[in-house]
């Protein structure tokens, strides 16, 4: 799919991932809708990327305001691009501490309902847009990414909630790509391993320390331009369609 000229949507588009894929689609000629929670983070990426660039505080639990972004998008023309890349909490204990205590199913739900849920809600409204396309010349109206992470396989010892999310993401993507394939649109999810972003919450330098030697090779954490340019490629080739493509510097997580 040619990227220049085309509208984009990106969920978690002031984060990490999020704002350098919106930067490099930019780049590559796309008007880029920002969906994220924090406006602070949108309005200035917004503000730095001048008038291809349009942010609208986004909920990605809530069906209207997912609903709302979509309409913003289609504003600028036929949706062609959705990258679902927004983060979210999640509870880091183990299911039963040391204490005895189980971890609450609310704090697991909640993880599931931003990760999973949301990531649902924001493909099936890009989809339902994107099927009103009319076909470009390739016979394609859009192309989804997702983003799991390689937890959905490898999930650590107290990462049940994000692994099991992340596992959903996983086993979503073949299915919705079957689902979609009749209207010309195509599904594929990114599961990275571990890159810098302000998720982390500690330096650059503290987090590189701690899970850089991890990384077989590079032996470094991930740049998030990496997946960035990752996501660019898969939205202009047209024939990657129903795969997750890990992105981790050949990385496997251990129990912990
Ligand atoms: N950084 C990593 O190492 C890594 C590894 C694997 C997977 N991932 C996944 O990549 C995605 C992005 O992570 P990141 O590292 O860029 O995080 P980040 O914290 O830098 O960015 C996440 C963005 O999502 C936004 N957000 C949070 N809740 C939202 C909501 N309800 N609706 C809309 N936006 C919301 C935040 O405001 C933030 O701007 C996440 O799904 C994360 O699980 C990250």
């Amino acid at each position: 799919m040619e990227l220049s000229g085309s509208v984009a949507l990106v969920t978690g588009g002031g984060g990490g991932f999020g704002s350098a894929t919106v930067t490099r689609l930019v780049e590559r000629g796309a008007r880029v809708v920002v969906a994220d929670l924090d406006e602070a983070k949108g309005e200035a990426l917004a503000d730095e990327l001048g008038d291809a660039v349009r942010f609208v505080r986004t909920d990605v639990t809530d069906d209207d305001s997912v609903r709302a972004v979509i309409a913003a998008a289609e504003d600028l023309g036929p949706l062609r691009v959705a990258v679902v890349v927004h983060g979210g909490p999640v509870a880091g204990r183990r299911i039963v501490d040391r204490a005895g205590a189980a971890c609450p199913a609310g704090a697991f739900e909640r993880t599931v309902s931003v990760f999973l849920t949301g990531t649902y809600r924001v493909l099936s409204l890009a989809a339902e847009s994107m099927a009103r396309n009319e076909p470009l010349e390739s016979g394609q109206r859009g192309v989804v990414i997702t983003t799991a992470s390689i937890a959905g396989y490898e999930g650590q010892a107290g990462q049940s909630d994000y692994a099991a999310a992340k596992g959903g993401v996983i086993g979503l993507n073949l299915t919705a790509a079957r689902d979609l394939a009749p209207l010309g649109i195509r599904v594929m999810c990114i599961a990275p391993g571990t890159f810098f972003t302000p998720a982390y919450g500690m330096t650059e330098e503290e987090a590189e320390a701690r899970f850089g030697p991890a990384v077989p090779n590079p032996r470094r954490m991930g740049r998030t331009d990496e997946y960035a340019r990752l996501a660019v490629a898969i939205a202009e080739n047209d024939y990657l369609n129903g795969e997750v493509i890990r992105i981790d510097g050949a990385q496997r997580f251990g129990v912990k």
